[in-house]
């Protein structure tokens, strides 16, 4: 196995003009690796630390040149190291950091090289990225192998959009369908339906930073009509459900969740998920309740036995918060991002630990994102099933789906594509 020859990091840009940090990795036999970090917008207060300057004159304090200058410290420390082992390799990062939240060296720089590592070394393999992650992190891949199923963010809120709409993302869910470019087709023509009504409708049809449309709507009741209507006029009817992620931390203050006009409780709360849920096909909700708040969760789960309850800023990808959400049964799915915790192992092992509890692993992008499309891979290589990575518009979003596309010709007949949901 060739090791690490040099690792050189550059700030480049996000889909929000924001800088961030990209990473390439030059292996001993010549092989390459580049990786790109994302960055969220309604982050967790628990993730892992995303080390930026702070520098009022440049990018508005949000440059990263600091975190690009630490990629020179783990090259010191990682020069030589074989990439047969990747847990040693990111341990290795993990004890220079030293710190529980990766304060120290920025988890945009451990990640940006964990990744750009992970790369080099499937290119050393000469094989496909998927492939290489499902063998070094022990996934025994059987005669088919599973394309996720995608969570696309079609109808943007919160903190992603100004448009006034309490929930983050309004999901469409392609369900009933044999392969994943069929999933994939679907969604895009329900999309372009949804455009022509949001217009007829006198709508604005720009869209958000997920590439949604984000058009100042009542409430949700009547973004969730749009999305059933659109579904309906595209053909679908019952092949595609409905998804939501809340991201409720940021619509709660003082014990009060400011939802839709309304101020409601967190038992109060529960009522209104169910209210929607008997009104849609919504098969999934994210971040129902605020990162803390688990007792809500849990009365959520315990009146929806059904749903899929997903957590995302509740567990940051992190494996002692999973595990207390497994010990309270505060949820039956994990939303996973790389950069909330820092290194692709730690990302593994949230994964495997959601999988072990015989809960679903839906592997994620962040509100701020690059060119680059790891996570097709790692959801492919660790076989979640899930991904959500935004709408069918703007490329940062759809060239994760369209590496899906690659993956699924690349497999032939292999791929299978099996949606959790019933359609
Ligand atoms: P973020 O949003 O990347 O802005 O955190 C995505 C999400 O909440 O799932
Ligand atoms: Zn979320």
């Amino acid at each position: 196995m060739p090791t690490i020859q040099t690792l050189k990091a550059r700030q480049i840009l996000d889909s929000r003009g924001t800088p961030t940090v990209e990473v390439d990795c030059l292996l001993s036999d010549g092989s390459f690796g580049r990786a790109a970090v994302p960055s969220g917008a309604s982050t967790g207060s628990h993730e892992a630390l995303e080390l930026r300057d702070g520098d009022k004159k440049l990018y508005g304090g949000k440059s990263v040149l600091k975190a690009v200058a630490n990629v020179e410290h783990i090259l010191e420390a990682l020069q030589g190291a074989e990439v047969a082992d990747h847990r040693k390799i990111d341990g290795n990062m993990i004890t220079l950091d030293g710190t529980t939240n990766k304060t120290k060296l920025g988890a945009n720089a451990i990640l940006g090289v964990s990744m750009a590592v992970c790369r080099a070394r499937a290119a050393s393999e000469k094989r496909s990225l998927w492939q290489s992650l499902a063998d070094q992190f022990g996934v025994k891949l059987g005669k088919q192998v599973k394309l996720p199923v995608p969570m696309m963010n079609v109808m943007n809120g919160g903190k992603h959009a100004d448009s006034g709409l309490s929930l983050q993302e309004c999901m469409i869910v392609p369900a009933g369908f044999d392969r994943f470019s069929d999933a994939l087709r679907a969604g895009a023509e329900i999309f372009m339906v949804l455009k022509k009504l949001l217009h007829d409708a006198g709508y604005s049809t720009a869209v958000g930073d997920e590439g949604g449309f984000a058009p100042h709507v009542k409430d949700s009741n009547e973004a969730f009509s749009f999305l059933a209507r659109a579904i309906e006029e595209a053909g679908y009817g019952a092949h595609v459900k409905l998804g939501i992620d809340c991201a409720a931390s940021e619509f709660y203050k003082d014990g009060i969740y400011a939802v839709d006009g309304k101020k409601l409780t967190s038992a109060a709360l529960v009522k209104f998920y169910e209210e929607l849920v008997s009104r849609y096909p919504i098969v999934s909700i994210e971040d129902s309740h605020s990162e803390d708040d688990w007792d809500g969760f849990v009365a959520l789960r315990k009146a929806q036995p059904e749903l899929q309850l997903v957590g995302d800023d509740l567990f940051v990808t992190n494996v002692s918060r999973i595990k207390t959400g497994i010990g309270k049964q505060a949820a039956n799915a994990v939303l996973i991002k790389l950069n909330q915790i820092g290194t692709v192992s730690e990302t593994v092992d949230a994964i495997q630990m959601t999988q072990k509890a015989g809960w679903n692993a839906v592997v994620s992008h962040r509100s701020g994102e690059t060119e680059d499309a790891f996570i097709a891979h790692l959801a492919v290589g660790l076989q979640t099933g899930q991904i959500k990575t935004g709408s069918l518009s703007r490329t940062d979003r759809v060239c994760k789906y369209n590496e899906l596309l690659r993956i699924e010709e690349e497999l032939g007949a292999r791929a299978q594509y099996v949606s959790p949901f019933e359609s």
